[in-house]
């Protein structure tokens, strides 16, 4: 398995629980749960996203499968049908046709062999069920005015990303993968992330993409993709960036909805 590139340090857990709070309406919507739903998160992290899961599927079951111990070790599972269960992607521990709704999401990017996650989370999902995927591609990521090296780190950042088993490009490949993972007819759709200066979400956007960054600082650093200065002065550029009155970001997610 790939070295997971973001780590669980009390600041990376800190970084998923905003992006939580601010990407979960939206995608607990194209998820469109029903109440009797029996439903697995691949890739689970802190569970929050997969509780809210179950307060929607209140008669069915949501269950999380996470890898990491440190993730798994700051679940609230706090609802009667809501578990987590510690498992590989690449190998889910469930018997075949045992879901009616699956989804993963900012998992792709992180695992060795995304093709093999997305054939394990067809054998696992009922025929007729429903796969729910969300998933990234740095490459759309852009800022605006242009902060020149967080921007160059941005793009080396995919390269160490590469480097240590993932893909920052994946949310590209969701046709493909679905495609070639046995589903017929696939759904993309894409999901704008639009944060502006003058907006509620802007800071709180921009400063997870900056810890993105610096939470692969060190391995940036180690493979020889930039240096601490580097590091430094994309740090300025950003907090400057955050000052800015006519600052803007875009930004999309891919998604790719598929059924059995
Ligand atoms: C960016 S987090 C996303 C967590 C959650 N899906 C969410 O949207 O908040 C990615 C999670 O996938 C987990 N992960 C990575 N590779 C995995 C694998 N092969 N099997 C299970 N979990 C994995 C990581 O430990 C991490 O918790």
């Amino acid at each position: 398995m790939g070295k997971y590139v973001h780590g669980t340090d009390a600041a990376e857990q800190e970084r998923l629980r905003k992006l939580n709070e601010l990407t979960n309406p939206p995608f607990l919507k194209f998820l469109h749960l029903s109440p009797h739903d029996h439903v697995l998160e691949v890739g689970s992290g802190l569970g929050i996203l997969a509780s809210q899961a179950a307060e929607i599927a209140a008669h069915g079951r949501v269950v999380g499968v996470e890898y990491s111990m440190q993730q798994l070790a700051e679940v609230n599972v706090g609802r009667p049908n809501l578990e987590f269960i510690r498992g590989d992607a690449h190998s889910l521990p469930f018997a075949d046709n045992t879901f009616d709704v699956v989804y993963c999401r900012y998992l792709l990017e992180h695992v060795s062999d995304a093709q093999s996650v997305v054939c394990e989370m067809y054998r696992v999902l009922k025929p007729g069920g429903r796969v729910c995927v969300q998933e990234n591609d740095i490459a759309v990521f852009q800022l605006y005015p242009d902060c020149p090296v967080w921007g160059e780190l941005w793009t080396k950042f995919g390269e160490v990303q590469e480097k240590l088993g993932g893909d920052a490009y994946v949310g590209r490949k969701l046709l493909t993968l679905f495609r070639s993972g046995g589903f017929g007819r696939v759904e993309l759709s894409l999901h704008p992330e639009f944060h502006y200066a003058g907006m509620e979400t802007f800071e709180l956007w921009i400063r997870n993409a900056l810890l993105i960054l610096e939470t692969s600082g060190p391995d940036l650093v180690a493979h020889g993709f930039a240096t601490p200065e580097q590091l430094k002065t994309a740090r300025v550029e950003i907090e400057k960036f955050l000052t800015l009155p006519d600052a803007a970001s875009y930004f999309y997610w891919n998604r790719a909805e598929a059924r059995k």
